[in-house]
């Protein structure tokens, strides 16, 4: 599969798959076409040479079969609405107005799943960087995706609540076998909890167990060097 904008290739004959009930983290440097790919994945952008499937069928054919977790720093705190209404909102596809008792049932198992019960009634203007995530977290549980997309889930949040993430991601699909999809910067988390790595830089620098992708070898083609900190913070 390739895509291209105008005179640009921004993914260049990318040819992979992936089984389901996996945890794909996908990494490489800025402009790597990370973003690009999931949102083909999704189906909000499609490529321009080649075919993707995924769940079996064209990318959005079964939208209500997967989630997407946004970046944070897209979304308007101010926005005048409490947790469990943005919870409510992934369940509807839209803004509820008013929650129904059974949307609210769910959507209070979702929050308590990821161990956000409590914040349930709480404005968003009044939630953390880390709590707005697990709301966002929950947002994509609630519907029991069979997929999980999530663009950069930990951007903005600190250390426990990225380590929290990643252990109810695992926790998740470990009780429902769904795939998940992570795009990440942090080589540690891809090396931890994912089964399979993805290595872009445009094409596929490398693919497979965390072990094989994550290589002296296919870091050093996707970033360009192997510096300290890479290799700390893989060994970390
Ligand atoms: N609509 C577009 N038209 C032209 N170029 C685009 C368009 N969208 C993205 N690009 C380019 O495609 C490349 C890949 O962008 P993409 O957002 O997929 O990168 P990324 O790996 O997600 O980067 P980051 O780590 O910064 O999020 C970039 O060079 C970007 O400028
Ligand atoms: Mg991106």
């Amino acid at each position: 599969m390739t895509l291209q904008k105008g005179d640009a290739v921004i993914l260049d004959d990318i040819t992979l798959s992936l089984e389901r009930a996996r945890f794909l983290a996908i990494i490489g440097p800025n402009g790597a076409g990370k973003s690009s790919l999931v949102k083909i994945l999704l189906g909000i952008d499609h490529p321009t040479q080649g075919s993707v499937a995924v769940l079996g069928s064209p990318p959005g054919h079964h939208a209500k079969r997967a989630a997407y977790v946004p970046q944070l720093k897209t979304f308007d705190r101010s926005f005048p609405a409490t947790a469990i209404q943005l919870v409510v909102s992934g369940e509807r596809q839209a803004w509820p107005a008013r929650t129904t008792a059974r949307e609210r049932e769910q959507a209070l198992e979702a929050l308590t799943e990821v161990g956000a019960e409590h914040l349930a009634d709480r404005p968003l203007a009044r939630l953390s960087g880390g709590e707005l995530q697990r709301t966002y977290l929950a947002r994509a549980l609630v519907r029991k995706p069979e997929l999980v997309v999530l663009d950069e889930p930990a951007t903005g949040v600190d250390f426990m609540a990225e380590h929290d993430l990643n252990h109810l991601l695992e926790a998740y699909q470990d009780k429902t076998q769904a795939t998940v999809v992570m795009v990440t910067h942090d080589l540690a988390a891809a090396r931890h909890h994912a089964t399979d790595v993805l290595v872009l830089n445009r094409t596929v620098v490398g693919f497979g167990e965390p072990e094989r992708a994550l290589s002296d070898e296919c870091l050093r083609r996707a970033y360009g060097h192997v510096g300290h900190a890479h290799s700390g913070f893989v060994a970390w």
